[in-house]
């Protein structure tokens, strides 16, 4: 994986998916110090993030590497009319891996034709956000022991939610059964279902979560995209505490994060509740990324 660009989980064989989570097994289990010192990590965010951003700059850190970067594009000369084209050649040779967020769906595969230097998507507009599938995929790896054959609810935003458009490709490596529950306007794209129909994997539309959660493994939800959509709040189904406890005994619920009230507080306290756990994986994850790109 030496110098390779993550744009598109489509980028990544699931032998080096594998790779990366065994990777990351180890790194949270031996915490590693000097792996990436010398190494420098441009954190190019044109986009608001707080885990992607810290948990990508602390992974870099804690190895050893440094950081330079912003969080803010009004910060750098994007605001003087600068093309992203221009800004990332540049920003590659000042560094040996770029990350990058932006709102713009593309702006990732742009960046990576822009510059040798590596380049990671921590997410593209409604497209892709590939780091965080690997560490949805390390987490629930982590709680079942396995992916292979597991039963995967997708819940929430699948239209504009650019993790659940990573997360169900990459379980479709793994002959997972997927089940997507969302109001008729938030339904998986067209795009994405095409694709799961050409690698043969099942799936099936659903209203309610109360309608699939007894068969789940996983519970997967997400909050409404409400940066990415023109009109207000659509209704997203909230979890409960009840809703969980009617699902198997190992069901575990995740979510990216943010939550905003698609997730009730009452189910932190859940042992069923892993995305606090998940949030964390993502710097083991991360760093494991990092590691095997930069060295
Ligand atoms: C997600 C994202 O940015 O797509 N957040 C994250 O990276 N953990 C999910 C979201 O914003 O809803």
């Amino acid at each position: 994986m030496y110098l390779k660009d993550v744009i598109s989980i489509h980028d990544l064989s699931t032998e080096e998916m594998v790779a990366i989570l065994d990777q990351a097994e180890t790194i949270k289990k031996e915490r590693p110090q000097h792996l990436l010192q010398g190494k420098m990590m441009a954190s190019c965010f044109f986009e608001p993030s707080t885990r992607t951003r810290l948990s990508f700059e602390t992974a870099m850190k804690r190895l050893g590497g440094e950081v330079v970067g912003f969080s803010e594009k009004e910060s750098t000369s994007t605001q003087k009319g600068e093309s992203l084209h221009d800004s990332m050649r540049v920003i590659g040779e000042y560094a040996d891996v770029i990350v990058m967020r932006h709102p713009l769906e593309g702006a990732a595969r742009l960046a990576a034709e822009a510059t040798p230097t590596p380049v990671m998507n921590a997410g593209d507009g409604a497209n892709q956000h590939p780091t965080q599938t690997l560490l949805d995929l390390f987490t629930i790896r982590e709680a079942h022991g396995r992916l292979q054959g597991l039963n995967i609810v997708l819940a929430g935003d699948l239209k504009m939610g650019r993790t659940v458009h990573s997360l169900a490709l990459a379980l479709a490596r793994f002959n997972c059964r997927l089940f997507f529950v969302s109001t008729d306007s938030l339904e998986m794209p067209e795009e994405i279902c095409d694709l799961l129909r050409s690698l043969g994997t099942p799936f099936s539309f659903h209203r309610s979560l109360s309608d699939v959660i007894e068969q789940a493994d996983v519970l997967y939800m997400t909050r409404f995209q409400r940066e990415r959509h023109d009109s207000a709040q659509a209704t997203c189904e909230r979890v409960t505490a009840d809703l969980v406890r009617q699902g198997k005994e190992n069901l575990i619920v995740l979510h990216p994060l943010p939550r905003v009230d698609e997730i009730a507080e009452e189910v932190d306290a859940l042992p069923q509740a892993k995305y606090f756990q998940q949030a964390e994986n993502g710097l083991f994850v991360r760093q494991a990324l990092l590691s095997m790109v930069l060295l």
